[in-house]
């Protein structure tokens, strides 16, 4: 089966933080696991560029907007990267390709009659690039934005008729209980829809940083409006009809809890109008926060998380943010709870299982690994495991995935205390029984490293390698974890340490 999800794109009028971070990252895990799963994945990722606060940013560095996104493309790329983060397409809104899909868009629901002139009036806020009304605003400030006053604009606008399709979204919200998740978003929006829609101002005038609407050359399209589409360029859409037919529309938009309403409501809405199918899933995380507030450049709270993977490690960084908080709710930020979660979980769990088990069976058994024994209870155990991680994946907990991976390992390690595999050693009478146990914690060990692959990619891929001499394939990693051992005969090589012992935090 084909499998295309998406990220927010960007703005890139800074670098990535943490809180952007976290969204790619979480998704990269899902789109891994999904390609573990055997299917055929697109994951995209990109840039938003048609912004003001874009076009202000380079600005101050005395370059045009297009030279600012040139480079800031190097920027967002390198950091995804270096978080292991591997997006099958990235995409730019400045791109020629997104012009036409946008333009092409723009007409279809010109042509359906959904689009009008009228004269706007109101606050404009250019951090949300997005208009307030009074009661979206406190003091007269945006909440999330209070170091920039909002604009008063005036303006002669082109309106999208957002409101004619409020019953239509009802109904598809009725229909599909799981079109946006968590439930807490899906309610929120729902009470939107019972409020009832209004129509939405779609294009600015007095700027050519953007994509002129095909009917009107004189003013270009809303910055959000022109973003949305990128998830349907992304496909081939119009030119590539073959393409397009076979990934639109996207299994999943995973965005943040500020703007699902731009993608479970104006964009599905934009679609209806153009007679395009609907996203199928829409998933609005939770915040990372910091101090008790949302982290933003805005807001001045922002940490750099590639300086967070060099003190710990990318994986420890992947794996603290998977596992910290449930996928959904917000996450409060904390150096020693990272710390923490390296040295538990990955340095005295994962890390010690891999170290100890290696270094037996090189001790005793020159690293070759005996069969697994027929009955194990420690390996049913972790086939089942399996499953529950599999259940917690599909609905997007991966949180409780990480958790079923891991029991794997706490129950290895205490497999190991309990059958005191250095008694059986001194003992020549217990030589099978000892390598069935030995085989028993290797394959643990197996099962344990490609559960956790989709979330410390490159750590896993060492370990695979070690234990079982061949490269993990990544198209079967978890289709094929359940039931699966390790050759016997093979022959382990003992690495270096995979998660070494973190002493103190380099604040
Ligand atoms: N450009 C728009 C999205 C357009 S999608 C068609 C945008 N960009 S953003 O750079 O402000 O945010 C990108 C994503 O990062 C959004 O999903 C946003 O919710 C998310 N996050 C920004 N700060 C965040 C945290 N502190 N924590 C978690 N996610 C955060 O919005």
């Amino acid at each position: 089966m084909r499998y295309y999800l998406t990220t927010a794109i960007d703005y890139v009028n800074s670098r990535p933080h943490l809180g952007t971070a976290y969204e790619k990252i979480t998704a990269d895990v899902i789109a891994r696991y999904q390609r573990g799963c055997g299917n055929e994945v697109r994951f995209l990722m990109g840039n938003d560029e048609h912004s003001q606060k874009v076009a202000a940013a380079g600005r101050k560095e005395g370059l045009t907007p297009l030279e600012w996104c040139d480079r800031m493309e190097g920027v967002f790329r390198s950091a995804w990267s270096a978080l292991e983060i591997q997006p099958d397409v990235f995409i730019r809104t400045s791109e020629p390709r997104h012009r036409e899909a946008v333009q092409a868009l723009a007409q279809r629901i010109k042509d359906a009659g959904d689009f009008y002139e009228g004269e706007y009036e109101g606050w404009y806020c250019v951090g949300c690039e997005a208009f307030k009304r009074d009661e979206d605003l406190k003091d007269g400030l945006c909440p999330d934005h209070a170091n920039r006053k909002p604009e008063w604009l005036k303006e002669k606008n082109w309106f999208f008729r957002l409101s004619r399709w409020c019953e239509p979204l009802k109904a598809h919200f009725a229909a599909n209980p799981s079109f946006v998740l968590p439930e807490s978003r899906r309610n929120e929006l729902l009470a939107l829809l019972d409020r009832g829609l209004e129509d939405i101002s779609v294009s600015r005038t007095g700027t050519d940083w953007g994509i002129p609407f095909p009917f009107d050359e004189r003013v270009v399209v809303y910055v959000w409006f022109d973003a949305l589409i990128n998830y349907i360029t992304a496909t081939g859409w119009p030119q590539d009809t073959a393409s397009s037919a076979h990934w639109w529309p996207a299994d999943l938009h995973l965005v943040g809890k500020d703007i699902t309403r731009f993608h479970g409501v104006v964009w599905p809405a934009m679609l209806l109008s153009a007679g395009l199918p609907v996203p199928r899933k829409v998933f609005g995380h939770g915040f990372v926060n910091m101090s008790g507030g949302r982290m933003s450049k805005d807001a001045g709270r922002v940490t750099d998380p590639l300086e967070l993977a060099n003190t710990y490690g990318v994986a420890a960084l992947r794996y603290y943010l998977c596992a910290e908080a449930n996928f959904g709710q917000d996450l409060e930020f904390s150096e020693e709870r990272l710390l923490a979660r390296a040295n538990s979980d990955l340095a005295n769990g994962l890390g010690n299982l891999a170290a100890r088990t290696a270094g037996m069976l090189t001790r005793w058994r020159e690293g070759r690994v005996a069969a697994a024994p027929q009955s194990s209870a420690l390996l049913a155990r972790a086939d089942a495991a399996v499953d529950t991680y599999q259940r917690c994946m599909e609905v997007l907990d991966l949180r409780g995935a990480l958790a079923a991976a891991t029991q794997i390992v706490t129950e290895a390690n205490a497999h190991v205390d309990r059958t005191q595999p250095f008694a059986m050693a001194k003992d020549p009478a217990r030589t099978a029984e000892l390598d069935g146990v030995l085989a028993e914690l290797v394959n643990s060990l197996l099962l344990a490293c490609r559960l956790h692959h989709p979330f410390m990619p490159a750590k896993m891929e060492q370990l695979h390698l070690e234990l079982t001499g061949t490269a993990l394939d990544l198209t079967s990693s978890i289709s094929g974890a359940k039931g699966a051992r390790v050759l016997p005969g093979t022959i382990l090589v003992k690495g270096a340490a995979l998660f070494p012992r973190i002493e103190t935090a380099k604040t």
